[in-house]
């Protein structure tokens, strides 16, 4: 039975939490691979809106069994306070019913401050706009094996271990100009804390092998999107983790053979966004801007969830999003916020790149090479109906279908999904 993973195909913030939480439905498990409480993901159910960093948004359902896989780093305030808030709006949260691999790595206070820091001693150009969260940090430590690890919090040194770790953070925050923390009184509050995520920690990458090999169904939930993958990214204005499909193998401790016969899914907004620096070839600016944000009244206008931040706007990148169907190897595409698009005269979709006076339709060298790239652009016809309550292909307007299969055949892949609207119903399959 399947293991289907659902991921960002353009800058994160596509829709996802809401996709998952419409495919929680059918699955048994739901699970994260990467990344941390950068991640924000809005889920609204009848008049309840839920806003996760962490948690899978499948845990809303009380059948699933929400998984946090090794690939990710976790900070353990925000884990609590997330856990607290979802019993708070009455959904159950248990050691039977959330499990943390061991292996997920922690995000300490000092991963926090170092993050700030490090971002404010960048000259501006190379500012990347991180969330603040630790991210890079907590990764960076990772990767040169000082990391701490849920399962250390069961280890006798782990205070010790702590301290060394705010020792050291702190010696590079003072080189870097900035206000040392309190070792001591961070690491018993850190330790008060994270103790009380003991009782969930559970051999996850055993349990969804089993799940599996039992003829569960495993839905694997990527955060942030393709373009901000460490690898195959706009590097360097990316994340620190791997964001792409094949990674919910390695996220999670699964063989490559698990993903045999799942569905791959990328979810993309029907124009495009991104938080952060960083190239945007399709970006625009100004009246039609705005249009394409909101005014951040609503929760799903184009601010981030984290941070608040306005987003940036532009037209949807066909040659991105071919390219993220490529290196994710999607099955299929979820396209989201098409309503939003209802009510403009025309629609400018990006077909192909001008780069030194030849044309492209992949960006040149990778991700990272379409900061020299104009966008080509087709225009179609718009449509003045309000298609958010549509359920059915043949109800929508006429431009509105065509412009799905504008978007399908540039991207050779077929949609099955489209939602109209942040309400759990408003979703018409295809
Ligand atoms: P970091 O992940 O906090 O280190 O931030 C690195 C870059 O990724 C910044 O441009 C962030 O705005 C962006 N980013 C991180 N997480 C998300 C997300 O969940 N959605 C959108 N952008 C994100």
């Amino acid at each position: 039975m399947p293991l289907n993973i659902i991921v960002g195909a353009q800058w994160g913030d596509e829709g996802k939490g809401r996709i998952v939480d419409y495919l929680a439905a059918g699955a048994d498990y739901v699970a994260r691979y990467n990344g941390g409480d950068n991640a924000g993901h809005t889920v609204t159910v009848g008049s309840k809106i839920f806003k996760l960093h962490l948690v899978p948004s499948g845990i809303v359902h009380p059948h699933v069994i929400a998984v946090l896989g090794n690939g990710m780093v976790i900070n353990p305030r925000t884990l609590l306070d997330e856990m607290s808030s979802l019993r708070g709006a009455g959904v159950s949260i248990a050691p039977q019913r959330l499990h943390i691999s061991p292996a997920a790595h922690l995000i300490t206070p000092a991963h926090r401050a170092l993050d700030k820091a490090l971002e404010a001693a960048r000259s501006k150009e190379k500012q990347i706009g991180t969330t603040g969260r630790g991210i890079g940090p907590a990764y960076t430590d990772k990767a040169t094996r000082r990391g701490l690890r849920l399962a250390d919090l069961l280890a006798p040194d782990f205070r010790e271990r702590l301290l060394a770790h705010l020792h050291e953070s702190n010696r590079t925050l003072s080189g870097l100009g900035a206000p040392e923390l309190d070792s001591e009184e961070e690491a018993d509050a850190f330790i008060n804390q994270s103790s009380r995520l003991a009782l969930y920690i559970f051999d996850v990458a055993a349990e969804l092998h089993l799940a599996l090999k039992q003829g569960h169904t495993v839905l694997a939930e990527g955060a942030q999107g393709t373009l901000l993958d460490i690898d195959h990214g706009t590097y360097p204005f990316v994340t620190s983790s791997s964001t792409l499909a094949p990674a919910a193998l390695t996220g999670l401790g699964l063989g490559i053979t698990a993903a045999r016969e799942g569905r791959v899914m990328g979810v993309t907004k029907a124009f495009q966004t991104r938080v952060g620096s960083g190239p945007f070839p399709t970006e625009i600016k100004g009246k039609a801007a705005e249009r394409l944000r909101g005014t951040g009244q609503n929760p799903w206008d184009e601010y981030g969830t984290t941070t608040g931040r306005p987003r940036r706007v532009g037209w949807l990148d066909g040659v991105l999003l071919r390219y993220a169907v490529r290196v994710n190897g999607l099955t299929e595409l979820i396209i989201t916020k098409l309503d939003i698009l209802s009510g403009l005269e025309s629609i400018k979709l990006c077909t192909g790149y001008s780069v030194n006076n030849a044309i492209v339709s992949d960006p040149p060298g990778g991700a990272d090479g379409i900061a020299a790239c104009e966008p080509i652009y087709e225009e179609l016809p718009g449509w003045a109906e309000d298609i958010t309550a549509v359920r059915k292909w043949k109800s929508l307007p006429k431009n509105a279908k065509a412009y799905l299969e504008r978007i399908s055949a540039l991207a050779e892949t077929p949609i099955k999904l489209v939602s109209l609207g942040p309400e759990r119903e408003q979703i018409l399959e295809i």
